[in-house]
């Protein structure tokens, strides 16, 4: 059916988070951030669309998310802007034009925009939590980026997932080793599957990351970019992997994993979860760029920083069933029989104190407004009928225990909030 059909739904591809979905986004977001912040991350927010260059010389004009997923579009003063399809080339942006003392180091929470084929776990609006570290090439800031990532996961209650990790190499190294890998594959062109068969030209190191069986067939002897690596790049990646070994992270060596943007040197790794189907069992990744902020018109600075998908992660919770939030109730539910306007002030008056209280709207009956106190989750109801009303007083009324109610004035229930916080009777 034409989604011009019935009313407007959110676009394919894109999906609302509704409660009591959101209260897990929101918990996730903050154990990220609290995280983040240990680790001496501050937020950063950049604007969700950038001039397009951003992304086309950051990312690889060549690259699939460049050239085949951005969404671009000229604005009506005809510019060419990008929404952007993922965090790092907009910190990076950002980083050059404000120039911020380095070491630079941020996190941010963003929706990333690419136009993907939809399936469960891949969307055009997914979202990402991420860090950035500028202005470093110590291979254990490498550490301490992987480990953050390794933490969040385990803080999450997930087991079920593994690290994998490589090496890009550098400018002096890869060179001389991708023209290598060319010839290699020349030799072997028709091998190649039919995505790969022409663009191995431009970016051979794509086929190593191809599971066709074509280009499996094609490079099951290739060489590896990894035992080409130049002294540096060698020694930089040895003490990543000491490093992760000395913090008990397990990271397997993987020869062929190539990430999607042409921004990457040495370091590169991808966290899998055991939990998700295989295409889409991507929960996180990143790497090295110490390029990039050159590339976008700053002076030479290192960085390396990682991408966690919000959705997947939260699919891998769901598979391994962690992370299960309760949507918060309200401590008590005002249930007012007078007119409402005592049930508007006290609500107010508690809210002010720090509560999270409810109460019906409408002048509804008892009946109707019990009904929707239980409904609600709350603890307790706070009746005001007319006698009440008369005495400036409440009557508490347990709605999940057998407690016997009881009467309150309202001015002593409001001083025990303020001074213990809490209602009690
Ligand atoms: P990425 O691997 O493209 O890296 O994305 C990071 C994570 O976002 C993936 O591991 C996956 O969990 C999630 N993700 C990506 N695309 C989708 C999608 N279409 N639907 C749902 N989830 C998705 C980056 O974006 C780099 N900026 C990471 C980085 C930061 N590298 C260095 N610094």
């Amino acid at each position: 059916m034409s989604e011009e059909h019935g009313p407007p739904r959110a676009p394919t591809g894109t999906h609302d988070v509704m409660p009591p979905e959101s209260s897990r986004w929101e918990a996730l977001l903050a154990l990220f951030a609290e995280l983040a912040e240990r680790y001496g991350f501050h937020m950063v927010h950049t604007p969700l669309f950038e001039d397009a260059r951003v992304f086309q010389r950051g990312i690889g004009a060549t690259s699939e998310v460049v050239g085949k997923e951005m969404y671009e579009f000229t604005d009506r003063g005809g510019r060419q802007l990008a929404l952007r399809p993922e965090g790092t080339a907009s910190i990076v942006r950002a980083f050059v034009q404000h120039r911020p003392a380095v070491p630079f180091r941020a996190w941010y929470a963003t929706p990333s925009f690419r136009y993907e084929r939809p399936q469960a776990g891949r969307y055009r609006q997914h979202h990402q939590v991420g860090v950035e570290a500028l202005g470093t090439e110590d291979p254990d800031v490498d550490v301490e980026v992987i480990s953050l990532a390794q933490r969040f996961f385990e803080s999450l209650g997930l087991s079920r997932f593994s690290l994998r990790v490589n090496s890009m190499g550098d400018q002096e190294c890869r060179p001389a080793y991708v023209e290598q890998l060319r010839s290699y594959l020349a030799e072997r062109q028709s091998l190649l599957c039919d995505e790969h068969a022409e663009r191995f030209k431009d970016n051979p190191l794509r086929v190593l990351d191809c599971k066709k069986p074509g280009c499996l067939a094609a490079t099951e002897d290739a060489p590896m970019l990894i035992d080409s690596l130049c002294e540096p790049c060698r020694r930089h990646h040895q003490r990543v992997l000491e490093g992760l070994a000395a913090a008990g992270i397990d990271a397997g060596a993987d020869d062929r994993l190539v990430r999607g943007f042409d921004y990457y040197t040495r370091t590169t790794f991808e966290f899998a979860s055991g939990a998700l189907e295989g295409a889409q069992n991507a929960i996180g990744g990143g790497g090295r760029y110490d390029g990039l902020v050159e590339l976008l018109g700053g002076p030479p600075t290192p960085g390396i920083g990682f991408g966690i998908g919000i959705e997947r992660v939260l699919l891998a919770c769901d598979a391994e069933a962690q992370f299960a939030i309760d949507q918060p109730s309200p401590v008590a539910f005002v249930i007012d029989v007078t007119g409402g306007a005592a049930a508007r002030d006290l609500v107010a008056e508690l809210r002010r104190l720090g509560l999270y209280v409810e109460r019906s709207y409408g002048d509804r009956s008892l009946k109707a407004q019990f009904k929707a106190a239980d409904r609600s989750g709350a603890r307790m109801a706070l009746l005001i009928g007319s006698e009440e009303l008369a005495q400036e007083s409440v009557t508490i009324r347990a709605l999940r225990d057998e407690r016997p109610q009881t009467t309150l004035a309202i001015r002593d229930l409001l001083e025990g909030v303020a001074t213990t916080g809490e209602i009690t009777w």
